[in-house]
């Protein structure tokens, strides 16, 4: 299998690793870089667990190879919280009891992250629609939905 020199910058923080061809970068990040927090939670691509931003834009890494990553910017959940403070989003998943099981929660912060950075005020609708590629099979998503609102009013 052919093997690949890749540099990521991750978090802000520059990686170079030698990568096979076929490393999905979901597993680049969690088993070569133990940033666990990107879940996998499909074998199909659907639910959105594993959502990371590759170059400002939300991305499934269950469907991106690590050697596409190469020489870009990911974020993960692990990037949100800064000098131990609560991201707004994070503050608003908390506050609003955004999550049940809490598996599909990092995909979901990502996705959000990304919508409040191109829409700081989205309306319901526009919330529901970006985060349609995430799924939560525990909850009805009105909570998901609150704290989506409430980061979007801390944020402003
Ligand atoms: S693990 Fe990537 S979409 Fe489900
Ligand atoms: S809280 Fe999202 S799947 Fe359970």
């Amino acid at each position: 299998m052919a093997q690949h020199t890749i540099h990521v910058t991750i978090n802000g923080t520059a990686h170079e690793a030698t990568v096979e061809s076929r490393l999905l970068l979901v597993h680049f990040l969690r088993d070569v870089l133990g940033l666990t927090g990107t879940h996998i939670g499909c074998d199909t691509t659907h639910c959105g667990a594993c959502t990371v931003l590759l170059d400002g834009e939300p991305v499934k890494s269950c469907t991106v190879l690590a050697v596409q990553a190469d020489r870009k910017q990911v974020k993960t959940v692990e990037g949100l919280a800064e000098n131990g403070n609560l991201h707004p989003i994070q503050q608003g998943f908390w506050e609003e009891h955004g999550l049940q099981c809490g598996f599909c929660t990092p995909g979901m912060m990502m996705t959000s992250y990304a919508l409040l950075q191109r829409n700081p005020n989205p309306s319901e609708a526009e919330i529901r629609q970006a985060i349609s590629g995430n799924l939560c099979r525990c909850t009805g998503y009105v909570n998901i939905v609150k704290a989506v609102q409430h980061a979007a009013a801390n944020l402003k």
